[in-house]
């Protein structure tokens, strides 16, 4: 199965896409995550992906489609995926198509993330998460047991983002509105979209992300 997760940054698309993994045993597929390493590895895509991700902008297609595909034929993602945080442009949209259509693939559930904006601007400075394992949390919305103790992995060192501020959360939500809001329509027209509201607390909007996802596969 292939999982589609769209939405604005702090949706709750990987808090989400974490609890899915969980739940029904698919490989969380993140292109935010899989830039950053490489970001952290120095690689070349990593060295040209940087600015772009400081800006709030989208890095290249070709970049992001090559990660995404090499990482998409490893043998752990043959039982399936969700894919949180790609497509996040037409382009990598037919491009998925295509590679999913090669392998005899096609995109179980596509489910649109539908938040307020001012929600995404407290989940996004508030977030914080765990160096060692990758929990994410929150100051208020979920907060560690223990102040900077991670409660899955007991870790201690609890990082931030280097593009979670105020300032840089206002060019990602552009980029989202022009670049990536237009896939919504994309989904529709293909049959797959589901909207699925992401106010409300995490295990709620997990309940309901957790039978659409049943029914889809
Ligand atoms: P990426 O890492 O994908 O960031 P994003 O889309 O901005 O999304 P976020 O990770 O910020 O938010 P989320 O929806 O996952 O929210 P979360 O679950 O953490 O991308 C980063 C950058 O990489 C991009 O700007 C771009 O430069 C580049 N990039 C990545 N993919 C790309 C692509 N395909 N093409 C081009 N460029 C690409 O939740 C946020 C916080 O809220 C957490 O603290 C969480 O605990 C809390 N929270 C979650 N749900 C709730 C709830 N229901 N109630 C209260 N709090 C909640
Ligand atoms: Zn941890």
């Amino acid at each position: 199965p292939v999982i589609i997760l769209l939405g604005p940054p702090g949706a709750g698309k990987g808090t989400q896409a974490r609890m899915l993994q969980e739940r029904h045993g698919f490989v969380q597929l993140s292109t935010g995550d899989l830039l950053r390493a490489a970001v952290a590895a120095s690689t070349e895509a990593g060295r040209r992906a940087k600015a772009v991700m400081d800006a709030g902008g989208l890095v290249s297609d070709d970049i992001v489609i090559s990660i995404l595909r090499d990482r998409l034929i490893e043998p752990d993602c043959a039982g399936g995926v969700i894919l949180d945080g790609f497509p996040r442009t037409t382009v990598q949209a037919e491009a998925l198509d295509e590679l999913l259509a090669r392998s005899g693939q096609q995109i179980n559930a596509a489910i649109s993330l539908e938040v307020d904006d001012a929600a995404m601007v407290e989940r996004i400075t508030g977030r914080f998460t765990c160096a060692k394992c990758g929990e994410g949390y929150h100051e208020r919305f979920k907060p560690t047991a223990q102040p900077g103790v991670c409660d899955t992995c007991g870790g201690t060192d609890m990082k931030r983002r280097a593009d979670d501020t105020a300032e840089t959360v206002v060019d990602r939500l552009a980029a989202y509105r022009a670049q990536t809001a237009p896939l919504v329509s994309y989904y529709e027209t293909a049959g797959a979209l589901s909207r699925v509201a992401a106010m409300g607390e995490i295990d709620e909007v997990a309940s309901r992300l957790n039978s659409l996802v049943a029914r889809a596969t």
